[in-house]
């Protein structure tokens, strides 16, 4: 009996396992045909453009464990991008709620004010504030926004070229009034953003508004989810970001070069959001994702995107690509030279120094962070 029992066992085993196998074949083929017959249609990215992995940032920060603030906890839900009126001493930061709000900075977290000041009635993403005070904003849903001082809210545009502005998203504006701005992607809206990355084409436009003719012009199309804009201190070039290609370009305003775009940073160590000047040497870029393995391999086979489009649409889900996020920092030149990066800061937006504080705006958390620059000084790489 007991030799039966032995020679039956494994039997069993061995035709339950088939029968799973035979199953999850099933299963898998079936999924496949009708991901397949799905119109959604992926392409390719151009990665041979992308070159040598310039810097790793450090996967844990220590910094961002210990000594970090939250300001306006609960009161800031999404501060996507966070500008800074020197003149006032206010900060400004748009929110998923459509408010964007004023924010009184000051080294008490409890004498750091927040009040609601305008709401856009869509998703403020990038802000930018001119030497009068009145704020621009790229609005996800909107279009290009600008908000005078006293509060009044006037739409700009929405539409070059007689193509719609599908996500308005990063914005900067020169002293002589000129405003940048980008179209993340004409296609797709702020909430179906993610099928723009599975995707794979170029819907993405950097484009310029000019208040005195009121003439909105493409200055730079077939872009990758067109995101942060920022000027370089001497406003001669305006920086933006592709940020499903990994990389920054710089449009010339101003010199020789004028007119001409070339690349300004290039296979960043994860997806470029909004990027700032600190007035002091550097550029501090967010960076919401890092270039995990499973982006590296979403990104390079379109079959895969397909089938995560496919998951998005029917089951509303798709796996998380992200595991680190943080700022990293640039020279004036481009090249990264150090960064604050961590678990805990996927979705980081926007990273502004003010002062000798970090100020951290997120997409999903409701609050900035504030980081004590001085007690976590920038190590620089070399
Ligand atoms: C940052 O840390 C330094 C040194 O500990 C301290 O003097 C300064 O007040 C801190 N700044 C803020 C904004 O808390």
């Amino acid at each position: 009996m007991a030799k039966l029992t032995e020679i039956s066992k494994p039997k069993a085993n061995t035709s339950w396992g088939s029968g799973l196998l035979f199953f999850t074949v099933a299963i898998v083929a079936v999924a496949l045909i009708v991901v397949q017959l799905d119109t959604y249609e992926t392409v390719a990215y151009p990665l041979h453009e992308l070159g040598e992995t310039m810097y790793v940032p450090a996967r844990k920060n220590s910094a961002s464990l210990s000594g970090v603030e939250k300001i306006g906890s609960g009161q800031l839900i999404g501060p996507e991008d966070i500008i800074y009126d020197p003149k006032s001493g206010v900060a400004y930061t748009g929110c998923h709620d459509g408010w964007i709000k004023r924010v009184t900075l000051s080294d008490s977290l409890t004498e750091s004010v927040v009040e609601n000041w305008v709401n856009t009635g869509g998703r403020p993403l990038g802000l930018a504030v001119d030497e009068s005070g009145d704020v621009f904003v790229a609005d996800a849903y909107k279009g290009l926004i600008k908000v005078s001082v006293d509060g009044k809210v006037e739409l700009l545009t929405d539409e070059a070229e007689g193509v719609k502005v599908g996500l308005a998203d990063g914005v900067v504006v020169t002293k002589s009034g000129m405003v940048y701005f980008t179209d993340a992607t004409y296609k797709y809206n702020y909430p179906s953003a993610l099928n723009d990355l599975l995707e794979g084409r170029p819907h993405g436009r950097l484009l310029s508004y000019d208040p005195s003719t009121k003439q909105t012009k493409v200055i730079a199309r077939d872009l990758y989810f067109a995101n942060g804009v920022e000027l370089s201190p001497d406003q001669d070039f305006v920086i933006f970001c592709e940020t499903f290609m990994r990389r920054c370009s710089r449009y010339y305003l101003e010199g020789e070069k004028k007119g001409t775009i070339d690349i300004f940073a290039k296979n960043l160590p994860g997806l470029p959001d909004n990027v700032r000047y600190d007035g002091n040497g550097h550029y501090w870029m967010a960076l919401p994702w890092d270039n995990s393995l499973m982006f590296t391999y979403t990104q390079k086979y379109p079959f895969v995107r397909k089938i995560f489009a496919f998951t998005l649409k029917h089951l509303r889900k798709m796996p998380d690509l992200m595991k680190f996020g943080g700022v990293i920092v640039l020279d004036l030149e481009g090249k990264v030279v150090g960064g604050y990066y961590d678990e805990t800061w996927g979705m980081t937006s926007s990273g502004v120094k003010i002062g000798e504080s970090l100020y951290l705006g997120s997409v999903t958390k409701p609050y900035i962070t504030r980081l004590n620059l001085t007690q976590h000084p920038l190590s620089l790489i070399s």
